[in-house]
């Protein structure tokens, strides 16, 4: 009986070497050390032995199972980390490879690319880049930009205001609207960084208007320059660079008088044409169909910042100077990113940027 049990323990021993992988393995471990195994089952048989004969087989019966445990589970592990290691190799993904079939590279829409174009142009005038919340409240979106109580744009009409059932009452500071301009962003902005102060804030903006030339939901840039010693000459001149950036080196700028509540003097911004230099009608004498025949396209509204703004901004957030309005002075401005890139591109419909057309947004980028 001892020899058979050691002869089992060789077998078993020979076996748990050669096996290659967990799953043999596992199968030698039934075939020596299961429950119907030939091993177990002596052991379980000692007691019906001849006692003089029941230590030694038992003991050795006992060793042999315990030998071939230990070689069981030390080859287990050696072949579950070369498994592990394999595995893993073989799954690894490269997932910078193209997909099969490759799939076209996305683009910038002609919206984000025309907005990041004009902030990297303000960026290399010296501005920094700002966003703020286009859930806004009517005390930034017009009574801090020094709008009168009977304004137009407050209208319920002209402008998306947030009704809550629990919310502020209609016509109270707190009320809440949809942007209707970038322009509160100003007053966050300063609120936020005491003077000198040089940021464009790019963003959406909602109004309810929606017509060839409207959509309900577009988009703007807008401009604030604050510091001590600033005229009208440096909102020129930087609008003037901005011009050029974008519509051409040769373009030059007008300023016309016009009217914003939260600047002092305002005005509107026209770039020479860039289809007819300027000239408003074309080589064959024709009127240019893009100015329609002024020579001059209104790109933006701008202005002095008026010294009531200054007025709404409290120095709480910040130490003096704050922004005093005997000390300060700035100029702003705001323009579309829509209007822009239809003159850069020479879009002929706005409602050709959101209606999605692959045809037409590949042509961009
Ligand atoms: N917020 C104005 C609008 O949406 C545009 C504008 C005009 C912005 C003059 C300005 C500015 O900052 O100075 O019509």
């Amino acid at each position: 009986m001892i020899e058979r049990i050691e002869a089992l323990r060789a077998q078993g021993q020979d076996a748990v070497a050669a096996a290659s992988t967990s799953e043999a393995l596992e199968e030698l471990r039934v075939r020596y050390l299961g429950r119907k195994a030939e091993l177990p089952q002596m052991l379980r048989g000692v007691a019906q032995l001849p006692p003089d004969e029941r230590g030694a087989v038992g003991r050795a019966a006992n060793q042999a199972r315990q030998a071939l445990e230990a070689l069981i589970d030390a080859r287990a592990g050696e072949l579950g980390a070369g498994e592990l290691e394999t595995q893993l190799r073989e799954d690894t993904v490269d997932v910078t490879l193209p997909g099969a079939p490759v799939q076209p590279v996305g683009r910038m829409h002609v919206l984000t690319a025309t907005q990041r174009l004009l902030e990297d142009i303000f960026l290399g005038l010296g501005f920094t880049v700002l966003e703020g919340p286009e859930v806004e409240s009517v005390h930034y979106n017009f009574d801090a930009l020094n709008h009168t109580p009977t304004h137009p744009a407050r209208a319920r009409t002209d402008t998306f205001y947030i009704e809550r059932p629990q919310g502020p009452q209609p016509g109270s500071p707190e009320e809440l609207v949809l942007r209707t301009h970038t322009s509160p962003m100003q007053i966050r902005a300063m609120e936020a960084h005491p003077p000198p102060l040089y940021v464009v804030i790019p963003g959406r903006v909602y109004r309810p208007d929606s017509d060839a030339t409207h959509t309900p939901q577009f988009h703007q840039v807008e401009g604030l320059a604050v510091d001590e010693d600033i005229t009208l000459a440096d909102l020129k001149g930087t609008l003037l660079a901005f011009a050029r950036a974008t519509f051409g080196e040769t373009r030059e700028v007008r300023l016309r008088p016009h009217f914003f509540p939260f600047t002092e003097p305002s005005v509107e911004v026209d770039v020479s044409c860039f289809h007819c230099e300027g000239k408003g009608f074309l080589r064959d004498g024709t009127r240019c169909y893009l100015c329609k025949g002024e020579g001059w396209l209104e790109v933006l509204g701008a202005g002095e910042v008026d010294p009531n703004v200054y007025a709404y901004v409290p120095t709480t957030d910040h130490n003096a100077p704050g922004y005093d309005p005997e000390k300060v002075r700035g100029f702003a401005w705001g323009l579309g990113v829509e209007r822009a890139a239809m003159l850069m591109y020479g879009v002929p419909d706005l409602r050709l940027l959101y209606a999605n057309d692959l045809r037409f947004l590949e042509q961009f980028g």
